[in-house]
């Protein structure tokens, strides 16, 4: 068999990891040829190819972001895109596609097996954590690791100045990565789009914290939280080239309001795409390493329009119908249940 493999959407630690798998497990267990489209599906639209072997893919175990590159978009963003996507794909010999990708990228592959008949297998990839169908995605475990200690080191700064440092983290429209790196970080709250927030509370939380002594607060807000209508402006965000609002920011506007309301001292920090950024941790590497072997083994078992996933810390196959268009939110009991307990 010969098969195609790619890199969609924002980079996450571990990418490499199951490009690593695919390839040792395709090559070495079934014979097969492997090779990696470049930019994610415009390597596909455009034929630039790499030739993945196991010599080639020597020490990128634990490197952080793709060798392939990456991009958002879709060939259904072109017209007569599907169409060249098979017809490269014929050129190429690829028999099956393996899409390593989010939301995004899985809908695509999604579509090109139904619409087209390309044989797809997905492999969830987002720190966002956000894929329906799978208790987990790669890279999700290292972004929280990196949030927490981000905040590890907030706190020590925080408590000498006796100031509130808000920190903002990515996740796009869920609470995954706030809700998990403000447990682990201590934080006084944690704002999660899942939950509006009313700003009054956090104040309150912030106080009850000094209250109890000259102690600073962390407020951990995730991009994409939002405040109950009507207790503070909404904020308001730009689109990117792909209709997605850019989010990034929300801190800002929390701080200012923290700030009158509590008159403590208030710092934002934005940790941005460090988050994404650098080896994934051990528990990534292994994830991914499982999903790669299981992708390749879905494929010689004649599976298609499936997604590689974990459930229940096995591995299974979901049909990418039950996962494309869905969000997956944070766990509520979660956050209702344990994370509040330490507000304030
Ligand atoms: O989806 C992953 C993610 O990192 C989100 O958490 C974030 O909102 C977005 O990507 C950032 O995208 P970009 O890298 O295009 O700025």
């Amino acid at each position: 068999m010969r098969i195609g493999v790619l890199t969609g959407g924002g980079d996450c630690p571990g990418l490499n990891a199951v490009l690593r798998a695919v390839v040792r497990k395709a090559i070495n267990d079934h014979g097969d040829s492997v090779v990696g489209f470049l930019d994610a599906w415009d390597g596909v639209m455009d034929m630039r190819t790499m030739e993945l072997t196991v010599a080639g893919l020597a020490g990128v175990l634990p490197r952080g972001g793709t060798i392939l590159g990456t991009r958002r978009g879709s060939p259904y963003d072109f017209a007569h895109g599907p169409q060249r996507v098979k017809e490269n794909l014929a050129t190429l010999g690829v028999d099956a596609l393996i899409v390593i990708g989010g939301n995004g990228s899985l809908t695509v592959a999604s579509r090109l097996h139904d619409e087209i008949g390309v044989r797809v297998v997905g492999v969830p990839k987002t720190i966002d954590n956000d894929i329906e169908g799978t208790d987990v995605c790669f890279g999700f475990h290292t972004a929280v690791q990196i949030a927490t200690d981000a905040i590890d080191r907030l706190h020590t700064t925080a408590e000498s100045h006796d100031r509130v440092m808000v920190v903002e983290v990515m996740g796009r429209d869920t609470g995954w990565i706030a809700t998990h790196a403000g447990i682990a970080g201590g934080a006084t709250a944690i704002l999660i789009p899942e939950r509006p927030f009313d700003i009054g509370d956090i104040a309150s939380a912030v106080k009850r914290k000094h209250a109890r002594g000259r102690y600073a607060s962390i407020v951990v807000v995730a991009e994409g939280a939002m405040p109950k209508a009507g207790t503070m402006p909404q904020p308001q965000y730009e689109l990117d080239p792909f209709g997605r609002p850019r989010l990034g920011g929300i801190s800002s506007e929390v701080a200012r309001e923290l700030e009158q309301l509590t008159g403590y001292e208030t710092r934002v920090v934005q940790i941005g795409h460090v988050q994404r950024g650098g080896t994934p941790n051990a528990f990534d590497r292994v994830l991914s390493t499982r999903l790669g072997v299981a992708a390749v083994t879905a494929l010689h078992d004649g599976v298609s329009n499936c997604m590689v996933a974990v459930r229940n810390d096995d591995i299974c196959l979901v049909s990418l119908a039950e996962v494309v268009g869905k969000t997956r939110y944070v766990d509520l009991s979660l956050y209702d249940n344990v994370a509040t307990v330490f507000f304030g």
